[in-house]
C-alpha cells in the first residue's frame, strides 16, 4: 500500500471510533501501574458490553465503541497514571484500577466526567476537565512534545496518518543535499544537547566531506541526573527520530545511521528499535528510499550508562566497541568521525525538530523563539515546585512564567506553595549554573544564559527554595561529575577530587581562610585545562553558586554557620522554648538520648552529647529547633 493511502486509511478506519481512550505508558505512569489499569479497562468495558479494540483494523467499517491505545511519557508524571478521553476531552490523574469501574460507568456509559479524577486547579481547586484547563498544559507550547501521549508510538501508520515521513520524502524527492542543509541553516535550529551549536552549520561541514561512507548517529544517551527529555520523546514519537535521521542522512550523504540509547532506558531502546524495524519494513529505512536508489539504515545502540559516553568523541569510541573516552578535537566528528568517516552527531530532540522544520519552512519555524535561539526547548522541570514534570516552551521564556505559571509556584517543606519561598533554580545539570531572583525575568535563550554562567544544558531545571544550601547543591553536582570523570585527563580527575574534598571542608566545619580562593583556583584552571566537556564544566556550578550565594559559603567558612541549617555538622541545635510543645518527637528520634524534658514542657538538648545528625530539626513540626 502506498504510504500516504496507509495514513489516509488509518485516519478513516480511526473514524469508525467513538471514543479513544489513551493510557500514558511512559516509564513514570508504568511504575505506578498503568499496565493493570490499561487491563482492567479493557475487562469492566467488555462486562458492560462495550468493546475497547486494542488495534486498528483497516477493514473495519462498522462504527465501533472505542479504541484504547497506550501513549509515550505525557510529562505530567507527578499526576500519573494519566488517561485520556476523546473526543470527551477529559484527562484524568492519578487513576488506580479500582478507579475503573466508576470510568466505565459514567464516562463510557454516561459522558460525564468522574470529577474525583480530575485534576484540581491549584489556585481555585475547581477540577479541570482536560489539558485545555490545567495550567501546566495550557501555558506550554508543545511542538516537539505534540505528539507524545497522544500518538501510539508502537504504531507506524498513525505517524503516518499525520503526515509522518512526508518530510523525508521532500528531502529525498524534491530537494538536494546542499538545499536542505539550506532549510536547517535558515531555519537558525541549534543543537538541543547542550552546546547550541548550529545544526545547518555542522551539517554543511560534514556535506562537503569526501563520500562515500559518512554516518548519522543520534546521541540519545541522557545522562544528566534528572533529565528525561529525550527518553520521552524516544519513547513517545520515535519515528520522528527516525525521520530526522533520514533527512540528515540525505543532507550529508550517508547511508547508515546509529541511534546510541542509554541501557537504562529499556521502553525508549525498545520502541526506537520497534519503529526502525517497522519503517524497514515499509521500506522506508533500506536500500532504496522512496524510489531514488538511495539507501540508509538505522542500528539502534546500547550505550554504557556512563555520563561521559554522552560527549560525542567518547560516544563514537563507545559504537566502535572502545571505551568511551574522549578524544582532543579537531578534528571534528563531522570530518573524520564513526570508523574515521564524517558523522553527524546530534541530539534526539534536535533530529526530531528537523521533520516539523521540513514540514512547515524555515520562516514559519524561526517566528517561535529568540532571533538568535529559534524554536521550543524541552525542560525537565523538577524540585521545589508545585507542578513537575517534562515541558515545552518557547526559547525566550523567562524563568518567572516557568516557575510559576507553568510549575504553579514554589513549594515549601511541607510541600504547599510558599509565597516568598524562591531561592535559585539550577539549570543545565552538572555543566550548568544557577538562577536567582534577579534573572526572574531574564528571556531564557542560548546566549543570555552563557551570559551569566549558567547554559541550557540538556534541560534539567531544578527549582529550589529557601531551605536549599547552595554549598551542598555544588557539592552534589560536584559528587556526580568526580564519579563520573573519565579520568583520562588530569585537571578532570584530580581537579574533580580536590574541589570536591574543598566543598566537604565548607559543610564540615573544616574550611579555613584559604578554603575559598583555593576552590575558585582550582575550578577556573579544571574550566580551561580539562580535556573534554565534562571536565570543562564541571567547576559551572561551584563556581555560579559561589558568584551568585558567596555569602553564604562565607556564612560556612567564617562563622562555622549553614543559613538554611542544612549541613548538620555546622548546627549547634538548640530548643527555642517558647516554640516548643513538648510533644516528644525529637526526643523520640535523637539517636543519642541527647534531648530531655516532660511531655508538654518545653524541651532541652544537652550539647555535650548531641552529636549533630540533624534528626531532631527534621522530626520537629514547630520549627521549634534552632541551629545558630
Ligand atoms: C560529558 C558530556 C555529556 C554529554 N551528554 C549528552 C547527551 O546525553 N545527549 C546529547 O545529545 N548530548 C550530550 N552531550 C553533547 C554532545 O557531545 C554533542 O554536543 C551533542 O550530542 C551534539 O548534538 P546537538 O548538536 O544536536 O546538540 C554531552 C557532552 C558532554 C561533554
Ligand atoms: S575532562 Fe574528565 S571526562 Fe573529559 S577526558 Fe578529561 S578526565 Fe575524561
Ligand atoms: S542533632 Fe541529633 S543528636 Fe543532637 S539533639 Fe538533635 S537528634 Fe539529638
Ligand atoms: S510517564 Fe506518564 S506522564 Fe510521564
Amino acid at each position: 500500500m502506498e504510504l500516504q493511502a496507509m495514513g489516509e486509511a488509518y485516519g478513516k478506519s480511526s473514524k469508525h471510533f467513538r471514543r479513544r481512550v489513551v493510557i500514558c505508558a511512559g516509564t513514570g505512569c508504568m511504575a505506578n501501574g498503568a499496565m493493570k489499569v490499561f487491563e482492567a479497562l479493557r475487562k469492566e468495558a467488555g462486562d458492560h458490553g462495550i468493546s475497547l479494540d486494542i488495534e486498528l483494523d483497516f477493514e473495519e467499517t462498522r462504527d465501533r465503541d472505542g479504541l484504547l491505545t497506550k501513549s509515550g511519557c505525557q510529562g505530567f508524571c507527578q499526576m500519573g497514571p494519566l488517561l485520556s478521553i476523546e473526543p470527551d476531552g477529559i484527562l484524568y490523574c492519578k487513576v488506580r484500577p479500582t478507579d475503573v469501574a466508576e470510568i466505565v460507568s459514567q464516562t463510557l456509559l454516561d459522558g460525564k466526567a468522574v470529577e474525583r479524577l480530575l485534576y484540581p486547579h491549584p489556585t481555585t481547586g475547581k477540577p479541570c476537565r482536560g489539558r485545555h484547563e490545567i495550567p501546566f498544559y495550557a501555558l506550554q507550547q508543545r511542538t516537539v512534545l505534540k505528539s507524545c501521549g497522544s500518538l501510539d508510538p508502537e504504531d507506524i501508520r498513525e505517524y503516518l496518518s499525520q503526515g509522518g515521513y512526508r518530510s523525508a520524502a521532500k528531502a529525498y524527492l524534491e530537494m538536494q543535499p546542499d538545499a536542505v542543509c539550506g532549510e536547517i541553516l535558515a531555519s537558525g535550529l541549534r543543537g538541543r544537547g547542550g552546546g547550541g551549536f548550529p545544526t545547518g552549520r555542522k551539517w554543511e561541514m560534514a556535506r562537503v566531506q569526501p563520500g562515500p561512507k559518512k554516518y548519522i548517529v543520534c546521541n540519545g544517551d541522557e545522562g544528566d541526573p534528572g533529565a528525561f527529555m529525550d527518553r520521552s520523546v524516544m519513547e513517545g514519537n520515535p519515528h520522528a527520530v527516525i525521520e530526522g535521521m533520514m533527512i540528515a542522512a540525505r543532507a550529508i550523504g550517508a547511508d547508515e545511521g546509529y541511534v546510541y540509547v542509554r541501557a537504562e532506558y529499556p521502553l525508549a531502546v525498545a520502541r526506537v528499535r520497534r519503529a526502525a524495524a517497522d519503517a524497514e519494513k515499509l521500506g522506508l529505512l533500506g536500500d532504496d528510499l522512496f524510489g531514488t536508489g538511495m539507501g540508509f539504515r538505522v542500528h539502534v545502540m546500547e550505550g554504557a550508562g556512563a555520563f561521559v559516553c554522552g560527549e560525542e568523541t567518547a560516544l563514537l569510541a563507545s559504537i566502535e566497541g572502545q571505551r568511551g573516552m574522549p578524544m582532543p578535537k579537531p578534528p571534528f566528528p563531522a570530518q573524520c568521525g564513526l570508523f574515521g568517516k564524517p558523522t553527524i552527531i546530534n541530539n534526539v530532540e534536535t533530529l526530531a525538530s528537523v521533520p516539523l522544520i521540513l514540514a512547515q519552512g524555515a520562516a514559519a519555524f524561526k517566528e517561535t523563539g529568540t532571533p538568535a535561539s529559534p524554536g521550543t526547548k524541552t525542560f525537565a522541570l523538577t524540585g521545589h515546585v508545585a507542578n513537575t514534570g517534562l515541558i515545552e516552551v518557547p526559547f525566550g521564556t523567562s524563568l518567572r512564567h516557568i516557575v510559576y505559571e507553568v510549575g504553579g509556584g514554589v513549594t515549601g517543606k511541607d510541600g504547599r506553595i510558599s509565597e516568598a519561598g524562591f531561592k535559585a533554580v539550577q539549570i543545565g545539570g552538572p555543566s550548568g549554573g544557577c538562577l536567582t531572583r534577579e534573572h526572574l525575568d531574564l528571556p531564557m535563550d542560548f546566549d543570555n544564559l552563557t551570559s551569566i554562567g549558567a547554559m541550557v544544558g540538556s534541560g534539567g531545571l531544578v527549582v529550589m527554595n529557601q531551605e536549599t544550601c547552595m554549598v551542598q547543591v555544588a557539592k552534589f553536582f560536584m559528587q556526580f561529575t568526580q564519579n563520573e570523570s573519565c579520568g583520562k585527563c588530569v585537571p578532570c580527575r584530580e581537579g574533580t577530587r580536590q574541589m570536591l574534598a574543598l566543598l566537604d571542608d565548607i559543610t564540615e566545619g573544616r574550611a579555613t581562610e584559604e578554603t575559598l580562593p583555593l576552590l575558585e583556583m582550582l575550578a577556573r584552571n579544571v574550566k580551561v585545562g580539562a580535556l573534554c566537556g565534562l571536565g570543562k564544566t564541571a567547576p559551572n556550578p561551584v563556581l555560579s553558586t559561589l558568584k551568585h550565594f558567596r555569602d553564604e559559603y562565607e556564612a560556612h567558612v567564617h562563622r562555622k554557620v549553614c543559613p538554611s541549617r542544612v549541613c548538620k555538622a555546622l548546627m549547634t541545635p538548640a530548643i527555642e522554648a517558647s516554640l516548643c510543645k513538648g510533644c516528644t518527637l525529637c526526643a523520640r528520634k535523637c539517636p543519642v538520648g541527647a534531648i530531655i524534658g516532660e511531655r508538654k514542657t518545653a524541651h532541652q538538648i544537652d550539647p555535650g552529647k548531641c552529636i549533630r545528625c540533624g534528626a531532631c530539626v527534621d522530626a520537629c513540626k514547630f520549627n521549634a529547633i534552632t541551629g545558630a
